[in-house]
């Protein structure tokens, strides 16, 4: 990922910009496109913070990258075939479409309440993805070594799974929901790639992160791969799209699913589409799908002789104390009971500030509280007050001029012209809450350095200095708002707003002295937690 400050790029010649970016060690690219996809989500029921989760943090990097001057195509969507869902639309007793046209907007809606700015939003019985994945097939099944082939099987079938256990993982007896099944099948050939598959990922250190999950897929890759069931027979399961070589079958959901990563950029229907985007630049996934998305859908990619993405990153699991949050075992937390309390802004901060990426992390409201009170009440809102308070009483609610620097703020503002490579450069190594961290980093900063200037007591006494202090501490603001804007869209933008610096860039200074403040209310007013 070529990061770079393409904000600066608005008022700084291309030359500027690359003797820049030799000394901050960027290299300088041209646009780069950037396609980004998260999971498509079974619509077995409504989302809940995990899936709220994978989409913010694509949502995140898309802004970021759009920042750093990237083109980027963002995509997501619902997953509404396989027997999940079916068994969903049963138990509430509607037809399987109807129960997908009820909660896909369930998902859009949520995406639209949480700032989500996708590009696209495929959901899969839709006709243009449908379509694609009846080409593939057919591709497949038609090619002159035959990846598909027909077989009679017999094991175990775990229905949570929805797939085909090996006697191992049955013993394991960490399935739940499994029954003996006997069935004439379709089958991909995906045990041809196994050894494909291992060289590409001993070669390819990007391809699956983060490390320690390339590692985990190579070890299951040491035991022989064995070929994988593609089609459900109509008579025990018809909810799927139909085999466009055998009527009397369906597609195995997760072969329809994973088809969307090139269906939506238009694979087979819009080539110009398709060669401009293909291949993703990153698959966001959770680690439950790690296998699906690291061998299927790779060797299906394989078989079709097209690339591979350039990188698949697993995150953790959110938990609600120490098991994984999850739709099947209810213990859910729902998005909009947070944002509807604390707010959009709020809870994307949580989310992306609260998890290192990788490892799981746990979702409470007494952290969420701890976290919203310590980083965005106290150190980011807080500045905000003294700032805009203590201009709006002594200067005239105007942007300061600044001063010759002292060394108190030297060491500020060399902090604040680092912070934005710095920032980028732990985004594009998918460090989220380190860049976070970093910009409050300067915030804390700053707090201090207010603290131990004291401006207010300066006005009274020698105000042209009190005004250099309240430039650094304004600017500092605004450049801090202006870096956390991927996280918190919305409340960013107020920031930048009351500073008169709406458009205002990435770089340190931007801050035009003169500049009428507006005024405001407290962006992140305190939560008060009753003493029981
Ligand atoms: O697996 N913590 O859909 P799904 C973090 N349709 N992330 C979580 C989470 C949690 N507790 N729970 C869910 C499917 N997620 C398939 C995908 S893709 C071609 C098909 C997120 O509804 C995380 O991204 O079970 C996880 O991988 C995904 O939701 C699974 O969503
Ligand atoms: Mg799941």
């Amino acid at each position: 990922m070529g990061y770079r400050l393409a904000c600066e790029l608005s008022h700084q010649t291309k030359t500027t910009f690359e003797f820049l970016s030799s000394i901050f060690y960027l290299p300088f690219k041209p646009m780069n496109k950037f396609f980004i996809t998260t999971p498509i989500y079974y619509v077995n029921d409504v989302p809940h913070i995990g899936h709220a989760y994978t989409t913010i943090l694509a949502d995140v990097l898309t802004r970021f990258h759009r920042a750093a001057g990237d083109e980027v195509f963002f995509i997501t969507g619902v997953d509404e075939h396989g027997q999940k869902v079916l068994q969903a639309a049963q138990k509430r007793g509607v037809f399987p479409q109807q129960h997908c046209d009820e909660l896909a907007p369930r998902f859009e809606n949520l995406w639209k309440k949480l700032n989500i700015g996708n590009d696209d939003f495929i959901r899969t019985t839709e006709a243009r993805h449908t379509k694609v994945v009846q080409t593939v097939l057919q591709q497949i099944y038609d090619k002159k070594d035959g990846d598909i082939y027909v077989d009679e099987y017999e094991g175990w079938y775990s229905v949570a799974e929805e797939r085909f256990i090996t006697e191992t993982e049955m013993a394991s007896g960490q399935f739940r929901d499994v029954k003996q099944i006997k069935e004439r099948n379709y089958f991909f050939k995906m045990s041809r790639y196994q050894k494909k598959l291992i060289e590409y990922i001993e070669s390819h250190s990007e391809f699956i992160q983060p490390l320690h999950r390339a590692n985990e897929i190579l070890g299951f890759l040491k035991q022989p791969l064995g070929d994988l069931c593609i089609s459900r027979p109509k008579s025990r399961m018809s909810w799927g799209i139909e085999l466009p070589f055998d009527k009397e079958y369906v597609t195995y959901v997760w072969f329809d699913a994973l088809v969307n990563y090139i269906s939506v950029p238009g694979y087979s229907v819009d080539q110009k589409k398709f060669d401009k985007w293909w291949p993703a630049d990153l698959h966001l996934i959770g680690k439950d799908i790690l296998t699906t998305h690291s061998v299927y859908w790779t060797t299906m990619l394989f078989s079709l002789g097209l690339e591979l993405p350039k990188t698949i990153f697993a995150h953790g699991w959110w938990l609600t104390g120490d098991t994984k949050m999850s739709k099947s075992l209810g213990n859910v937390i729902n998005p909009m009971d947070f944002i509807e309390k604390y707010g959009v802004d709020a809870v994307r901060y949580f989310l992306m500030r609260e998890m290192v990426l990788g490892a799981d992390a746990n979702f409470t409201e007494d952290a969420f509280i701890k976290r919203y009170n310590s980083d965005l009440a106290n150190d980011f809102g807080n500045l905000l007050n003294r700032v805009s308070g203590l201009l709006g009483k002594n200067h005239g609610g105007l942007v300061p001029t600044p001063g010759a620097m002292t060394p108190a703020e030297e060491e500020i503002v060399l902090f604040g012209r680092g912070l934005s490579v710095n920032v980028h450069g732990l985004v594009a190594a998918l460090k989220i809450h380190e860049a976070i961290d970093e910009t409050l980093n300067l915030v804390r900063l700053v707090n201090k350095y207010l603290e131990s200037q004291a401006p207010w007591k300066l006005a009274k006494t020698d105000l042209p200095s009190a005004s250099r202090v309240l430039y650094v501490a304004a600017e500092a603001l605004r450049l801090s708002a202006a870096l956390l804007k991927p996280v918190m869209p919305s409340k960013t933008q107020t920031v930048l707003d009351i500073l008169g610096a709406g458009n205002s860039g990435l770089t340190w200074g931007e801050l035009k002295p003169g500049t009428k403040l507006q005024t405001h209310e407290a962006l992140f007013p305190r939560i008060e937690v009753e003493k029981k």
